[in-house]
């Protein structure tokens, strides 16, 4: 737990010291001017939300009216505004403060005079002006009207007195309207109003498709080749081209490309990954149960299993030899042995089937225990 503690809690800094330059960077961000102006104005219509209702509920109904229609236009209304003024905006929080103490007296001359002949303050604010925006499809200094994207693609400069009114397609959309398909797509739908374009097939090659599927290709990209049958299909490497791979290592086919992967180091030379598809033993390894086997490893397991036993040899010696001097200390000594040799044989057997590590058996652990018993 307290490990846990320990581990986590540096994390939680380092992601909170990490996030506060973010944050402060947020903040002092210079945004483009209709972008900054339509900041402020969404702010300021927070506001306005926030302090519909005035502070008073309840009592007489009709002096009730009376007082939210003073309180709509009032000085004291559009104080508790300002003070809130850009405090929820993320980024761009400090140029917000700044256009807000800049054009103050535009705003609260909206504020008292215009919110009913003119209750779009954008529009007032930043089209009229500010000049900073333009209406919503126009663009540029003197809001032209944008091109017709057809829905496929934004206008550039769209709503700003910046930009060139062409558009920027989506993905897949091309042509100075966006209503065609660009090469790696291709008309999956049209009708009057709408057109779908499509990703051609992954096989498709430059110069795109005509259709769905390898089929539709007009060209096949490179590792795949075209079958008349079925199109471009996934050329094989490793079977068709006997792709050479190094010698310790096997090839992977993969759609368009294959890969090659190093054997296990069991093998010298393999057809797939695992000590089992070797094409010979490394050195050190030998074939046994069809997989290439360290060699060492099992010289060890034998050694340690000759000491094992041997150990064990010698303790029921140890046992006979007091068994000759004094029958009863025999018999409890007798009786440690057994027990400590079903009990390591039972805990080799668990380790060897529990996956753990494999057991090894720490002889001089064993020669102090035997000293020990006698
Ligand atoms: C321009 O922006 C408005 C929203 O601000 C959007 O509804 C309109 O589709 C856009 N037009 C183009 C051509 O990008
Ligand atoms: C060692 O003995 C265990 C059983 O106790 C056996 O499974 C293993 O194959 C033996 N190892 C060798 C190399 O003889
Ligand atoms: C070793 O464990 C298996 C299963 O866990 C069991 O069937 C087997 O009898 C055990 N052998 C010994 C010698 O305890």
């Amino acid at each position: 737990m307290l490990l846990k503690i320990c581990f986590v809690l540096p994390l939680i800094t380092i992601a909170i010291a990490l996030d506060e330059p973010q944050k402060l960077k947020d903040k002092s961000t210079k945004l483009p001017p209709c972008k900054a102006c339509t900041v402020l104005v969404e702010s300021f219509n927070l506001g306005l939300e926030r302090t519909k209702r005035g502070k008073h509920a309840g009592g007489d109904a009709a002096w009730e009216q009376e007082k939210m229609r003073a309180y709509r236009n009032s000085e004291v209304r559009f104080v508790e505004i300002q003070e809130q003024l850009c405090s929820e905006v993320k980024r761009g929080q400090d140029h917000c403060h700044m256009l807000s103490n800049d054009h103050e007296s535009l705003i609260e001359d909206w504020f008292t005079n215009k919110q009913d002949e003119e209750p779009d303050l954008h529009a007032w604010l930043c089209i009229n002006q500010l000049s900073v925006c333009c209406p919503s499809n126009t663009y540029g200094p003197t809001c032209q009207p944008c091109t017709d994207c057809n829905n496929n693609g934004k206008c550039k400069g769209n709503g700003t007195r910046k930009g060139n009114g062409q558009c920027l397609c989506d993905s897949g959309y091309a042509g100075i309207n966006c209503n065609e398909c660009d090469e790696n797509n291709y008309e999956s739908f049209r009708d009057a109003t709408k057109l779908l374009c499509t990703p051609c097939h992954a096989a498709c090659g430059d110069g795109g498709c005509n259709g769905a599927g390898p089929k539709s290709c007009r060209k096949c990209k490179d590792g795949w080749r075209m079958d008349t049958e079925t199109g471009c299909v996934d050329i094989n490497e490793c079977v068709d081209q006997h792709r050479a791979c190094r010698p310790q290592q096997f090839c992977v086919n993969n759609e368009g490309s294959f890969s090659c992967l190093e054997c296990d180091r069991s093998c010298d030379g393999c057809d797939g990954d695992g000590p089992d598809m070797c094409k010979k033993c490394a050195d050190g390894y030998q074939l046994k149960d069809g997989k290439c086997q360290d060699l060492s490893s099992q010289q060890r397991d034998s050694y340690v299993n000759i000491t094992r036993f041997l150990t064990y040899f010698g303790m029921c010696v140890a046992t006979c030899v007091i068994f000759q001097s004094s029958t009863h200390i025999a018999y409890i000594v007798g009786g440690a042995v057994a027990i400590y040799i079903a009990a390591s044989e039972y805990w080799l057997n668990w380790t060897a089937q529990g996956g753990v590590q494999k057991p090894e058996i720490d002889t001089k652990q064993l020669e102090d225990l035997i000293m020990k018993s006698l």
